[in-house]
């Protein structure tokens, strides 16, 4: 089973990715966090594209489908990905579309997480991750159970993401309407577009998610047609 999230910065692609992954043993593909940890490594990608990545915007086209085409190849995929921040531009899309087809592969679903503008700058701004093992909180949202102390793994080392700020964010938003936006339109054309309430908590958005997605479940052998 292949599954796109798309929404805007800071809609929960990544905090509902993770469940799903979980829920029915997907590989999470994060072009987002790919590009993160080229860029700790300071490979020459991460050189590339970590002023971009700094500023808010998209990192090239051709630099992202040439990451992911290589990532779904690999075998943890091949039960199927949820992809997380790709695609992001038609072209990336329209990429994506001749990847699968190469592979006999399909999308069973692409699922829009919806959020007001509005609550998204709270959510950006007050996400923070586990140093160590990468498990993601908010300050308000989803703080660690004991303040300080990584549920995952019991560590008290906490990081946050250098876009994260409130000016950055300002510009994600603006990349979002003007260049990933247009991929509803497009999906919705291929009849595969889903919508969920974005604006309830965690819990509840993971609930209309496995509604959707547990029903594919007995098809799962559909993943790679
Ligand atoms: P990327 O890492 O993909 O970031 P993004 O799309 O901006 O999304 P976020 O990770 O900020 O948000 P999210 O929707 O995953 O929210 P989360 O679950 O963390 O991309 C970063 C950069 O890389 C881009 O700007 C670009 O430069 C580059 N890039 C990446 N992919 C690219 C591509 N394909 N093409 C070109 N460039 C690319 O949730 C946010 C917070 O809210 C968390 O703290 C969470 O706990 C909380 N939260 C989640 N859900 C809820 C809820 N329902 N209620 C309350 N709080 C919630």
């Amino acid at each position: 089973m292949n599954i796109i999230l798309l929404g805007p910065p800071g809609a929960g692609k990544g905090t509902q990715a993770k469940m799903l992954q979980d829920m029915f043993n997907l590989a999470k593909l994060s072009t987002g966090d790919m590009l993160r940890a080229e860029v700790s490594e300071g490979t020459p990608l991460g050189k590339k594209v970590q002023d971009i990545m700094t500023r808010g915007e998209l990192v090239p086209d051709d630099i992202i489908i040439a990451m992911i085409r290589e990532r779904i190849k690999e075998d943890d995929c091949k039960n199927g990905f949820i992809l997380d921040g790709f695609p992001r531009t038609v072209a990336q899309a329209e990429a994506l579309d001749k990847m699968l087809a190469a592979e006999k592969a399909s999308l069973d679903y692409v699922v829009e997480l919806k959020v007001d503008d509005a609550a998204l700058v709270k959510r950006i701004t007050g996400r923070f991750s586990c140093g160590k093992c990468g498990a993601g909180y908010h300050e308000t949202f989803s703080p660690p159970k004991q303040a300080g102390i990584c549920d995952a793994c019991g560590s008290s080392e906490f990081v946050r993401r250098k876009d994260d700020s409130e000016e950055t964010v300002v510009n994600r938003l603006k990349a979002y309407h003007a260049q990933t936006a247009p991929l509803l339109p497009y999906y919705t054309q291929k009849g595969i577009l889903l919508s969920v309430d974005g604006m309830l908590d965690i819990s509840m958005v993971s609930k209309q998610l496995e509604a959707i997605i547990g029903k594919k479940q007995p098809a799962a052998a559909s993943a790679r047609k």
